[in-house]
């Protein structure tokens, strides 16, 4: 147990005084502290400190408080809402304060059939199994260095491992709050979390290391040092990969309004992004969408080892008919796992739907604390909550030995009412976040999916990520996304000119950009997420689609100096134009050579076109 807070565990015992929805204040709490956990009433549901006046604690409590009444005992715990970490996490389902659903709803289900709530209140169950024994290996996975007694240890330091799934290898370290001398370091063997595996001779006193401690959720999990984050998420969706790049250990939202397409975005990052670890938080948005996720999650395979996805993933749900303070924790619960997998050396991805929802549950909470509202009733903390969040992403140095480097990525869609971007949660969120995918309800409506607004969106990662793409992909990736995103914004401004006079106004040259851009639209930008191929584009080929076409662009270009024009050179395309727009779903991303054939053909045909023109004219 991780005390780094100074709690001791003297618990408190008041008295319920007042119940408001999920706040409850009781009486009679001298000695409580802030953020302290507490059990209320006579079903022990679970709740959190959030102020003390005098003898009185506020309390939110993260169930439902039906039934609940004045009077009922409100009990301290002595230590601050926190998460337990070992072995076991990946592949769970977990309320917004880490209780397991599937196996509350199996409690539940055989105490009280046709019962359809998902948790039970004031049920106690662990969030990790401490029946299951883990085979555990001495030293790192691949480095023999192993720890003897005698050695210094210190937080962080990787004692030994266990194979948590197929995908993971979850590293035991020793917990951030113990620093001292090796007494004792187990053989190789079977444990279960809650079996000592170590020893530690902390001023003078031995202290006993298992391979599950708890954390504060609130309190951010210490780390070396912070790095520029410099190598890329990839994704597999174009818009985002070539266009809007996301870094490993970066920030980002999705804002966007009804129906634009946040979750299924969420979904294509968790599925196949280039993740080690993937933290889903489905955050107050409708029970049936988080169904969906429950359903369809645990069907999907890893694209990266083709195992089962659910091997590196955790899902926290908080549905909206869920506990409205228990969604106010649950980014918190989240963010603290995605650190700790972060601390073993992994890249983390946590994506939140949506936190405009959760920016409501704390708008409800103020409410019921009479706090003074701000813009639009959220509470004046709304901004400071939002990047205090935020913050804990980032690529570091992990503590201890050896030395690695981990990362926690942050997505957040935000679902501002009537897509209005100037509305406070999208607005704060734009302060703390680095890349920006602004999702546009009339691209949704013309079925151009993703809906990402190229104009709108931004990634302040383009610049960090450009060697890696320069090293890996090819050095001229930046020169043609550059190149591609000039046509698109120069469409944009012929669009005005259009609007008012028609196409005729234009010169071939800008006609040429009107339809380069159709083609960067059609062949690159627009995505089916549900398409087998179309779904993942790797880097290469989505390298190699946009050259296709900017080389297209370049060769129409040479050709209208020399007099052609933009109907003639469609001519020339004839109807391979249809073949460059299909690449994207027809070339399978284990054959790219095949686009190279592609653009070969199309450059050729063009010539030839130019040559039977020039001879016959
Ligand atoms: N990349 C995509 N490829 C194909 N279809 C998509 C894509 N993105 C969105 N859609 C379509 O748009 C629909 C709505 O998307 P989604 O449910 O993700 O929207 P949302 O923004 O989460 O909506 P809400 O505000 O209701 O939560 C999807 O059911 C799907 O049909
Ligand atoms: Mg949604």
């Amino acid at each position: 147990m991780v005390l780094s807070w100074g709690f001791k565990p003297v618990p408190v015992r008041g008295r319920i005084v007042r119940i408001s929805g999920p706040l409850v204040i009781a009486e009679g709490m001298t000695g409580a502290k802030m953020y302290e956990m507490v059990r209320v009433g006579e079903d022990r549901l679970i709740g959190e400190i959030t102020r003390i006046r005098g003898d009185l604690a506020f309390v939110q409590v993260y169930e439902s408080t039906s039934g609940l009444k004045p009077g009922e005992i409100i009990e301290g715990t002595g230590y601050p809402l926190s998460v337990e970490l070992g072995p076991g996490l990946l592949g769970n389902i977990y309320d917004g304060v880490q209780r397991p659903l599937p196996l509350i709803a199996k409690i539940i289900a055989s105490k009280i059939p046709q019962r359809k709530m998902f948790i039970e209140r004031g049920i106690d169950v662990s969030p990790l199994s401490h029946e299951q024994k883990w085979a555990f290996y001495q030293g790192e996975p691949e480095d023999k260095v192993k720890l003897r007694p005698g050695d210094k240890v210190k937080p962080g330091d990787v004692l030994g491992w266990v194979q948590e799934t197929e995908i993971v290898r979850h590293k035991i370290m020793v917990p951030p709050d113990v620093r001292g001398k090796l007494k004792w370091l187990t053989s190789d063997g079977d444990y279960t979390i809650t079996e000592p595996i170590a020893e530690v001779e902390v001023n003078g006193k031995v202290k006993e290391i298992t391979m599950v401690h708890r954390w504060p959720v609130r309190a951010p999990r210490p780390y070396k040092e912070k790095l520029e984050p410099t190598e890329p998420l990839i994704t597999g969706m174009r818009i985002i990969d070539t266009m809007f790049p996301m870094a490993k250990g970066g920030t980002g939202a999705i804002p966007g309004g009804f129906g634009t397409g946040k979750t299924v975005t969420l979904h294509s990052l968790a599925q196949w992004s280039s993740a080690n670890v993937v933290i889903y938080i489905g955050c107050g948005e409708r029970g049936n969408e988080m169904t969906e996720v429950l359903v369809r999650f645990p069907e999907y395979k890893d694209p990266w080892t083709g195992k089962p996805l659910m091997k590196r993933t955790i899902l926290i749900a908080n549905t909206s008919n869920m506990p409205v303070a228990a969604r106010e924790a649950s980014i918190y619960t989240g963010v603290t796992l995605a650190e700790y997998y972060r601390d073993m050396g992994y890249d983390v991805l946590l994506v939140a739907d949506s936190t405009s929802r959760w920016a409501e549950a704390l708008r409800e909470i103020a409410g019921r604390l009479e706090e003074m509202p701000a813009e639009e009733g959220y509470p004046s903390y709304l901004a400071s909550r939002l990047a205090e969040f935020y913050e804990r992403a980032g690529r570091v140095i992990t503590l201890g030995d050896p030395e690695r480097t981990g990362s926690v990525t942050l997505v957040g869609a935000v679902s501002p009412p009537g897509g209005d971007f100037t509305e406070p949660v999208t607005s704060h969120t734009k302060r703390f976040i680095r890349v920006f995918w602004a999702l546009d309800t009339k691209l949704a409506y013309s079925r151009h999916y993703p809906a990402i607004n190229w104009l709108l969106s931004y990634s302040a990662y383009t610049d960090t990520v450009e060697e890696w793409w320069s090293e890996t992909v090819d050095p001229l990736w930046r020169e043609y996304r550059d190149e591609a995103m000039a046509i698109l914004n120069r469409e944009d401004e012929l669009m005005e000119i259009v609007r008012l006079v028609g196409t005729e106004g234009l010169d071939e040259k800008d006609k040429l950009v009107l339809e380069t851009a159709r083609l960067i639209k059609d062949g690159f930008l627009k995505q089916n997420a549900f398409d087998p191929i179309d779904a993942f584009t790797p880097p290469l080929k989505q390298f190699k689609l946009l050259k296709m076409i900017m080389d297209i662009h370049r060769k129409a270009l040479e050709m209208i100096e020399r007099g052609f024009t933009v109907a003639q050179i469609k001519e020339g395309l004839g109807r391979l134009y249809l073949n460059i727009v299909r690449a994207k779903f027809t070339v399978p991303n284990n054959r790219l050579e095949e686009i190279d054939v592609l653009e070969e053909r199309v450059l050729k045909a063009l010539e030839d076109y130019e040559a039977k023109v020039i001879i016959h004219g």
